[in-house]
């Protein structure tokens, strides 16, 4: 897979081996490289309300019983935005105009940028309901046929920014009542994983709640997290 996707780089540069790529990357002289070699090597599939037993607990079991004052909810792995868009508008129900903020983050620049738009595809819908459809997104006339973008009642709520989740976070990044980081542990080896989730649940609030896919598993993981029911788990109360 790492070979077939980055050929084209090498197609790009004339070049012959991928030792020759790895030289080119190391030289200096091509500073916008690396940061494209990251782009096309992660995989980046997502859709709108992916797994949507994760929203009704979401709805249901986190929000309704909410009583703090501004509920901040970080999407660590957002890929190009459906997931964030999808957690917006489970809060703009649940929370209404009560305060409330969705940050999505991602190594990928691209899906970042994505993401910021808030453009899709009218087929990319999925598993979105129809009433959201009509409350929380705009349909795309003339040129945008086919397209519909996320309202800026919602947009507004919600930032995105680059975070590479293996190094340190950005220090502004504060505490969060709610952290999603799903599919994108299977990336990674048992160690990585452990290094990453420990840095990823060190912004998690104390009784906040931390989500991964019901296809991952923290087993092999040393947290403080207990587990509520199998994706989903939960940080201590002090
Ligand atoms: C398969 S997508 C999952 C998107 C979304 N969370 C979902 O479940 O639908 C995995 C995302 O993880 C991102 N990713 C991979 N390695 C990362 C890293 N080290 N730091 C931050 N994001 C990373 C990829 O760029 C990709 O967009």
């Amino acid at each position: 897979m790492v070979a077939s996707r980055l050929a084209k780089r090498l197609l790009h540069y004339g070049l012959q081996t991928y030792g020759q790529y790895y030289q080119l990357l190391n030289s200096g002289r091509h500073p916008h490289e690396f940061q494209l070699m990251v782009n096309i090597l992660t995989t980046n599939e997502t859709y709108f309300f992916r797994e949507p037993k994760h929203f009704e607990f979401l709805q249901d079991q986190i929000i309704k019983s909410w009583r703090g004052d501004n509920f901040r909810l970080w999407s660590a792995a957002s890929s190009t935005g459906e997931e964030s868009y999808s957690i917006g508008m489970t809060l703009a129900e649940g929370l209404g105009m009560r305060k409330w903020e969705v940050f999505g983050s991602d190594v990928n620049t691209e899906v970042v940028a994505t993401a910021q738009r808030g453009v899709y595809l009218m087929d990319r819908l999925d598993n979105m309901e129809k009433r959201y459809l009509d409350k929380y997104c705009l349909k795309g006339v003339r040129s945008q046929d086919g397209y519909f973008r996320v309202d800026e009642k919602i947009r507004s709520r919600i930032s995105f920014d680059q975070i590479n989740l293996k190094t340190t976070l950005p220090r502004n990044l504060g505490q969060f009542d709610v952290i999603f980081l799903r599919n994108v542990l299977i990336y990674f080896d048992t160690e990585t994983k452990q290094d990453i989730v420990q840095r990823v649940i060190s912004a998690l609030k104390p009784g906040g709640y931390f989500f991964i896919s019901h296809s991952e598993t923290l087993h092999s993981i040393k947290t403080e997290l207990s587990m509520v029911t199998p994706s989903i788990y939960k940080k201590p109360c002090k």
